[in-house]
């Protein structure tokens, strides 16, 4: 990942766009779209306004060279708080699913006016989270898109990569793992650990893919969404089916807590949560949307997917929501997009903080990162960061929390857990050499007691 350095790729440019979009209302937002260069102005204008929130960094290139381009906004930006929750939002994966890039452009303007005007809400969340906004994950397929002529835009065309590769069957197909361990027993969680240099080594895999692989790897990154159009419907995990049949409800050991994050989105947009939405063209099967969520292999199976990736790869759980009926609809529809998806776009990052979150560390205090988090009854596990901290996102209710750790004695806990915010629960395992002496300490006073007692 390094680190883009706007001054020196605009320089006096930069300078000058301080003025433009200054501090404002919502309606100062300006409600276009963005070609490639004019993303990168919007953001870089969005750090010059709000300098102290937010970084602009890059986690690679596009096949044809352009720029991933990533907006950060916290109050620590650039280093990762002990104990501060990571979320990623990611637009346009397919290059002519347009909303979405909008959108997080957009979402990144609020984010920066209301931080500046102390609303409270937004302050807290800025400063209690670490936030990425990543408006195109396929700008070469966008620039394709957004190149044809005229309002009306084809179904296909930018969808996929330069190479022809769709990013949203690229990824390693991790689902086909777990449902094998399922069945023959094996890891639940993390199921790329240790093959980063196979990831790197692996030609199918296309630079966009490759990229973001990196990214959910590095960053421990707790929830997620991807920003799709052609439909309107927050869509959660599985994505693939557990037969391979086209159409088969797949639901994951946090089926539960998915649906409630869908539903956390989608209740807040007037649209998707309409239960008379008409389906966006007569012949869509919706059948199986409620509450304008769905389960992914249960609307229909998608193998390779980046939701699915993220799950079993990482400690992230990853939705996919599909924002509009319209791929790429004519410009003078943004704003209205805007206002039917804001309330749902700051409320799902606020999803971020629920569950059960903490540290795990030794007796001495010293943290002990990549320690397993495990809740009976929940057959996926999760692993604590380089400092110990863990965030483990359960939906309201009674749990059985464990942590442990090689060398350790497992530690279970009781927690009940409130729909938000997440309880604290912290861990200090003993590890099995100290028990060891302390049980040989414990045998010899015993043994001295007795002796004494004994009088020889
Ligand atoms: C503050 O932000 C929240 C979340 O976006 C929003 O609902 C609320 O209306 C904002 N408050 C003001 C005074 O604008
Ligand atoms: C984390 O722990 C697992 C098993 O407990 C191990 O296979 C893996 O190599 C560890 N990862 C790191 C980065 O230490
Ligand atoms: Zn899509």
């Amino acid at each position: 990942m390094k680190q883009f350095l706007p001054v020196l790729l605009f320089g006096a440019a930069a300078a000058a766009l301080a003025p433009v979009r200054a501090a404002g209302t919502d309606g100062e937002i300006s409600f276009e779209y963005h070609r490639y260069d004019e993303l990168r102005k919007a953001l870089v204008s969005v750090w010059l306004q709000c300098p102290t929130i937010t970084r602009i960094y890059t986690i690679g290139e596009s096949l044809e060279g352009r720029e991933l381009l990533v907006l950060e906004m916290s109050d620590n930006p650039g280093t990762h708080v002990p104990g501060e929750p990571e979320f990623k939002y990611i637009g346009n994966m397919h290059g002519n699913e347009a909303v979405g890039r909008e959108l997080l452009i957009y979402l990144a303007q609020y984010l920066c006016n209301q931080y500046q005007q102390g609303n409270e809400t937004i302050m807290d969340l800025v400063r209690n989270t670490r936030i990425h906004l990543m408006p195109s994950m396929n700008p070469d397929g966008f620039e394709r898109a957004a190149f044809q002529p005229g309002e009306i835009k084809d179904w296909f065309v930018g969808r996929s990569n330069a190479q022809g590769v769709d990013l949203n069957r690229n990824f390693p197909d991790l689902d086909r793992i777990i449902y094998i361990n399922e069945r023959e027993g094996g890891a639940n969680n993390h199921l790329l650990q240790n093959m980063k240099k196979a990831v790197d080594e692996n030609t199918k895999l296309a630079p966009e893919t490759k990229a973001v692989i990196h990214w959910i790897m590095d960053i421990p990154f707790v929830l997620s969404a991807n920003l799709h159009g052609g439909d309107v419907v927050a869509n959660y995990p599985y994505d693939e089916t557990r037969t391979g049949s086209t159409h088969e409800y797949s639901a994951s050991p946090d089926d539960v807590m998915f649906k409630s994050l869908a539903k956390a989105y989608s209740m807040y947009n007037p649209v998707m949560s309409d239960p008379d939405r008409p389906p966006c063209r007569k012949n869509d099967d919706d059948s199986s949307f409620t509450d304008g969520i769905t389960n992914g292999g249960a609307w229909y199976s998608v193998p390779g997917g980046m939701q699915d990736f993220n799950y079993l790869s990482s400690n992230c759980f990853e939705i996919t929501l599909e924002l509009s009926c319209d791929k790429f609809p004519s410009e003078d529809t943004l704003k209205t997009h805007w206002e039917q998806n804001r309330d749902s776009l700051v409320n799902y990052i606020e999803q971020v903080h629920r569950g059960v979150k903490g540290f795990v560390r030794d007796l001495q205090g010293n943290s002990i990162s990549n320690a397993t988090v495990s809740v009976e009854g929940i057959d996926h596990d999760i692993t604590t960061a380089k400092d110990g901290d863990y965030w483990r996102l359960l939906a309201p209710g009674n749990y059985k929390v464990g942590a442990s750790a090689p060398g350790y004695l497992t530690l279970i806990k009781k927690v009940a857990v409130p729909y938000s915010p997440a309880t604290r629960v912290d861990f200090e395992l003993e590890s099995l050499v100290e028990r060891k002496e302390e049980e040989r300490e414990e045998l010899m006073d015993w043994w001295k007691m007795m002796s004494e007692t004994l009088n020889f």
